[in-house]
């Protein structure tokens, strides 16, 4: 019988932005979303059972979590101890190579790779859409990062049919600009359900970004490198405006990353095709295409520290195992 396992992920970059639940029990999106899974940055974590019946333990990074992460944890593991039929506690050990500061989200690789791991030793379905689903449940992009490379993630009717599945598209490579390291004041689940409560935009944002996604995915198949960024970029400013129109305002970009999407325009301006896009936080991601990754990155270098970035592998289970702390 299997006791531990071990499973890596990595982050994603969304080119079509998940921004807003229709079912926040259950995780179900109000709109489809595509994105890149990466290749740098992974999160890789054990789970091993208990057969001492104590609690759930989570170690991350090295130090014994408490508090919201280690209740996020136990909530997941109670809904896989659900369908697995099992009382079985486990303990959690978490490792993320995200550089210190990188100001990238690890919630997507780390309940991607929690998803894998979990369901290898309570002994749940492993195919990749039964993984999809679950990681969903985690934090809703983690979806995405079960997927090898470019993701879209089906919004979907119900917990069966919410679900990511690789798509064919262009290569792609991004340039990531942190131009501030600190962690966010305002989580994505508190600012969307700020804007589903309070902004008078919300309604045009899941309408036009509906109509993005069916573009993108059009985009995707032909190859189309420049219409690809061009989606992107207006679908993640269009994002931030509705994001900034709620009461009270959410603004997660800073002076800086401004300063980030005026350098990305002029170097269009200069001849190199480059697009931003950026999460819920400060930094900016270039997307441009692979030849033209390190051109953008020695330009956008004034602006903050940079990692060029391609599509990546999905998550996957591993044979080494994340140390004790
Ligand atoms: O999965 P969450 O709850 O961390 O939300 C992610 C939201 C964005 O990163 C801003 C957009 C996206 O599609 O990844």
């Amino acid at each position: 019988m299997t006791i531990d396992a071990t499973a890596r992920a990595h982050p994603n970059m969304a080119l079509v932005k998940y921004w807003g639940k229709r079912d926040e029990q259950i995780m179900l999106p109000s709109t489809g979303s595509l994105s890149m899974t990466l290749d740098e940055f992974p999160t890789t974590t054990t789970v091993q059972l208990r057969e001492d019946h104590g609690p759930d333990v989570l170690e991350l990074n090295g130090a014994v979590a408490q508090g919201e992460p280690l209740r996020r944890v136990t909530r997941f593991l109670d809904l896989v101890r659900e369908r697995a039929g099992s009382e079985a506690r486990a303990v959690v050990r978490s490792r993320n190579e995200v550089p210190t500061g990188a100001g990238l989200a690890s919630s997507a690789s780390g309940f991607a790779a929690l998803a894998t791991a979990a369901s290898a030793v309570y002994e749940l379905p492993q195919d990749t859409r039964s993984l999809s689903r679950l990681a969903r449940r985690g934090s809703g992009s983690a979806c995405r990062s079960i997927i090898d490379r470019m993701a879209v993630w089906h919004a979907g009717e119900d917990d069966a049919t919410s679900f990511a599945e690789q798509i064919e598209a262009p290569e792609l490579a991004m340039v990531v600009v942190v131009v501030d390291a600190g962690g966010k004041k305002v989580s994505s689940r508190e600012a969307m359900r700020l804007t589903a409560a309070t902004s008078p935009f919300a309604a045009a944002w899941r309408a036009s970004t509906a109509r993005t996604l069916e573009e993108m995915l059009a985009a995707c198949r032909e190859g189309d490198v420049e219409r690809i960024g061009e989606l992107a970029e207006t679908n993640a400013l269009r994002m931030h405006a509705v994001i900034q129109s709620t009461v009270p305002s959410v603004r997660y970009l800073r002076g800086a990353s401004v300063g980030v999407f005026d350098a990305i325009e002029q170097l269009r301006a200069d001849g190199l095709q480059a697009w931003g896009t950026a999460d819920a936080g400060p930094n900016v991601v270039a997307i441009t295409r692979p030849a033209d990754a390190a051109a953008v990155a020695d330009a956008l270098a004034g602006h903050g520290e940079v990692r060029v970035v391609r599509p990546g592998p999905g998550a996957r289970l591993v044979d080494e195992r994340v140390a004790p702390v």
